[in-house]
């Protein structure tokens, strides 16, 4: 039986995996963030109501699991104190233990955000297309040692040191290159010693916090934001995110050791969405991509951007399952090819008079790549209430069958709406 799961995306981000995550906290007792910040926006959907979760783990919309914000995350404290307002608000917000902040966990600064934003401007059509909440630059602090942590919010002295020494920089950066106004070092420095009253309570050692809970024979889940192809290391650099997304970001992220990771499994739509800029072999650029993005309701959780639309790309997913170890795929959103005649299934690449069977790592290369599609006839049934996979339509089993063998990795939950009840679950991870 495994304990300790790890769910990632499988794809760029938006895959389903705060549904997916909601559904699993049923059988997790801890559930954990270990990388991104409130870049990500995890949609769930509990009876009629939704709420989007950019910070505390989905978990937290279950009674009586212990969330957890990991040393990987980058916290930004104004949205994660909006975050809990709103659950509390919403009456999903139970109890104050059931969240610990990692005190290694990096914070988003104000200048963060600004550095974030002017640099896509100057870089023009060569943006990113990031989300600009400053998630960038965080990191690139957190990696440079001079980034600013959760547990130094609770000695003043450090912070104010801390702030005063990057303010130097970022100050410098923004009026000299960027031609930008300053940060008041006073307003940052009393700003967050605001939050830090409110924030203390939850600041603690996660990691031996974990520990303990593994030893104790908890079941825990963790919770990847974005997804691989967004890697910092694997994604299609430099369009990416900061953050490793990957599944072994799962143990450094959170303070625990690979080898207490039982199972890995991915988060993949049944055809794939962007958001941001950067190469996309299966993107739709017409028609087909707008019927996809109404049908699935592609805006950004986050920053309610368009999504871009494509075919599912096999080429892309046995890329994934290798550089996560996958040992197993949740294939969401199925419903939304309901209605179509046909649909297609991207099994290789065509780039310079040869068929590339593998993920090339260079952008410049991806973006030249002209997709060769398998195509497969659609079912033409609603499934969003079928509840077994042998319910489903023939020809939906078929897609799902033969996404499996090409990716290799078994379907182990199909998601057929955004409902937590809506999913086919074939075998539970945990079990
Ligand atoms: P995440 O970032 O991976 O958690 O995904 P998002 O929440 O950003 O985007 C996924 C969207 O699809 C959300 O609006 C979900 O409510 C919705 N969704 C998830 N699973 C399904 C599904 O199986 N069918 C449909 N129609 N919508 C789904
Ligand atoms: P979830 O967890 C989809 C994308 C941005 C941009 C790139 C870099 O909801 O799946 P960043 O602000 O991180 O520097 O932006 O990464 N991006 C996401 N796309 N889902 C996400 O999160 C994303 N988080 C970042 O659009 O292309
Ligand atoms: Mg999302």
């Amino acid at each position: 039986m495994a304990k300790n799961v790890v769910i990632v995306g499988a794809q760029w981000g938006d895959e389903g995996k705060g549904k997916v995550v909601d559904i699993l906290s049923e059988y997790a007792d801890v559930i954990v963030r270990f990388q991104g910040g409130n870049n990500a926006g995890h949609t769930v959907i509990v009876e009629q109501e939704k709420f989007i979760l950019h910070l505390i783990p989905s978990g937290i919309l279950r009674k009586g699991k212990k969330c957890i914000i990991g040393n990987g995350v980058v916290v930004d404290p104004a949205i994660l104190l909006e975050e809990i307002d709103m659950l509390l608000a919403k009456g999903q917000f139970q109890d104050s233990s059931n969240l610990l902040i990692s005190e290694d966990a990096h914070l988003i600064m104000p200048y963060h955000k600004k550095l974030d934003v002017v640099r896509e401007r100057v870089r023009g059509q060569y943006k990113i297309g990031t989300t600009g909440r400053g998630i960038g630059p965080a990191y690139e602090d957190k990696v440079a040692r001079c980034g600013i942590r959760c547990g130094d919010l609770l000695r003043e002295e450090v912070l104010r040191g801390k702030l005063k020494t990057n303010l130097l920089e970022k100050n410098h950066l923004l009026q000299n290159i960027y031609h930008e106004d300053c940060f008041a070092m006073h307003d940052i420095y009393e700003q967050y010693i605001s939050y830090a009253e409110k924030i203390a309570p939850y600041i603690t050692n996660t990691s031996i916090y974990l520990d303990e809970a593994i030893k104790a024979g908890k079941r825990i889940l963790f919770e990847g934001a974005q997804g691989a192809l967004l890697d910092v290391d694997h994604g299609t650099y430099p369009f990416v995110t900061s953050s490793n997304t990957v599944a072994g970001e799962a143990a450094t992220g959170s303070g625990i050791g690979p080898t207490k990771i039982d199972k890995v499994v991915g988060v993949s739509k049944a055809y794939t969405t962007r958001v941001g800029e950067g190469p996309f072999p299966t993107e739709l650029k017409g028609e087909e991509g707008m019927r996809l993005r109404e049908q699935g309701g592609e805006y950004g959780a986050t920053t309610g951007r368009p999504r871009r639309c494509g075919w599912f790309d096999a080429v892309a997913g046995i890329y994934s399952a290798r550089i996560n170890g996958l040992d197993g795929m949740i294939l969401t959103k199925l419903d939304v090819l309901d209605n179509l005649d046909k649909i297609m299934i991207c099994i290789g690449y065509r780039y310079d008079n040869n068929i590339l069977k593998d993920f090339p790592s260079d952008s410049d290369i991806l973006n030249k790549c002209e997709p060769v599609y398998e195509i497969m006839d659609g079912w033409k049934e609603p499934t969003s209430n079928v509840t077994k996979f042998s319910r489903l339509p023939k020809n939906a089993q078929k897609y799902i069958k033969r996404l499996e063998e090409l990716i290799e990795v078994s379907i182990i939950i199909v998601s057929v709406g955004a409902g937590r009840k809506e999913a086919i679950m074939i075998e539970n991870p945990f079990q």
